[in-house]
């Protein structure tokens, strides 16, 4: 069973304590959405779990192997991959060959016909077939997201973080990226879904990380959370009121 365990993390850039203390543990093919202000640190948990940047104290262990003191692509190897923010995709390549990239990424010399058909069968569960010769550049933002989606799912991941993949995606396409996070998850993968946009937290996650500040101040039921005065203070209240002002998602959509 996949087995996320964290334990006291804390990251500081210079005098500013971005993590503080965060635990929390993921049980199997959990979906957990991760949410909470801009500037909670959420995308910065993200870089201390994918290896990116180190934790100043503080454990990770995947499946029982500590993994936080290993490089991204180590981490990946073991099982715990990411989307960016700011999607990332070899503009210059065709989509067919950004899906070569992690297994070459893990140390294979070329691109056998395993990894060809485990690309061409990514592809088909994205419905993307049609776009395989096509140049990155040349794709919408909201398919750059799926190919994305893509490239961690050649890795065959455990647990995937999804870091704000409705952001600047066109309403249409978001539902349709939406299907694939459920059903990449229905097929066993754990998934932590960070976003501002709520209707979807709610719909997909049946447990929420609430992330202050470098404080993790819940984790819940979704309904627990919706309840929790301290949660309501610090985040939803915020959210609530810019929703009124027909502000919403804002600060997610500008990035
Ligand atoms: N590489 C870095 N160097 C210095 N400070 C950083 C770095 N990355 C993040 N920070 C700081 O860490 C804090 C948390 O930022 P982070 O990007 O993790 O927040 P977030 O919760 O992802 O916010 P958002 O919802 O806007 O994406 C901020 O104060 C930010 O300025
Ligand atoms: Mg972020």
């Amino acid at each position: 069973m996949i087995e996320l365990s964290v334990s006291r993390l804390n990251k500081r850039f210079g005098g500013n304590h971005v993590l503080k203390d965060v635990s929390f543990n993921v049980n199997g093919a959990e979906m957990i959405g991760l949410i909470g202000p801009n500037g909670a640190g959420k995308t910065t948990l993200t870089n201390v779990l994918d290896g990116a940047l180190k934790p100043n104290s503080g454990t990770v262990y995947l499946n029982g192997k500590r993994i936080d003191q290993l490089p991204s692509f180590e981490v990946a190897k073991s099982g715990l991959g990411r989307t960016f923010q700011v999607t990332r995709s070899f503009r210059r390549m065709t989509v067919l060959e950004n899906l070569y990239v992690p297994a070459l990424a893990l140390g294979k010399s070329r691109i056998g016909i395993e990894v060809k058909e485990q690309a061409l069968e990514v592809l088909g569960f994205l419905t993307m077939d049609h776009l395989r010769n096509e140049y990155a550049r040349a794709l919408s933002g909201g398919q750059q997201k799926l190919l994305e989606l893509g490239r961690l799912l050649m890795l065959d991941p455990d647990i995937i973080i999804l870091d704000e993949p409705f952001a600047g995606v066109h309403p249409k396409l978001m539902e349709v990226i939406y299907e694939y996070i459920r059903r990449v998850n229905e097929q066993g993968t754990a998934i932590i879904i960070i976003s501002h946009q709520m209707d979807s937290i709610f719909a997909l996650c049946k447990r929420l990380l609430v992330l202050n500040y470098g404080d993790l101040i819940a984790d819940d039921t979704p309904e627990a959370v919706k309840n929790d005065s301290v949660v309501i203070e610090a985040y939803l209240g915020t959210t609530e009121d810019r929703s009124r002002t027909g502000q919403q998602d804002a600060a997610g959509e500008a990035q």
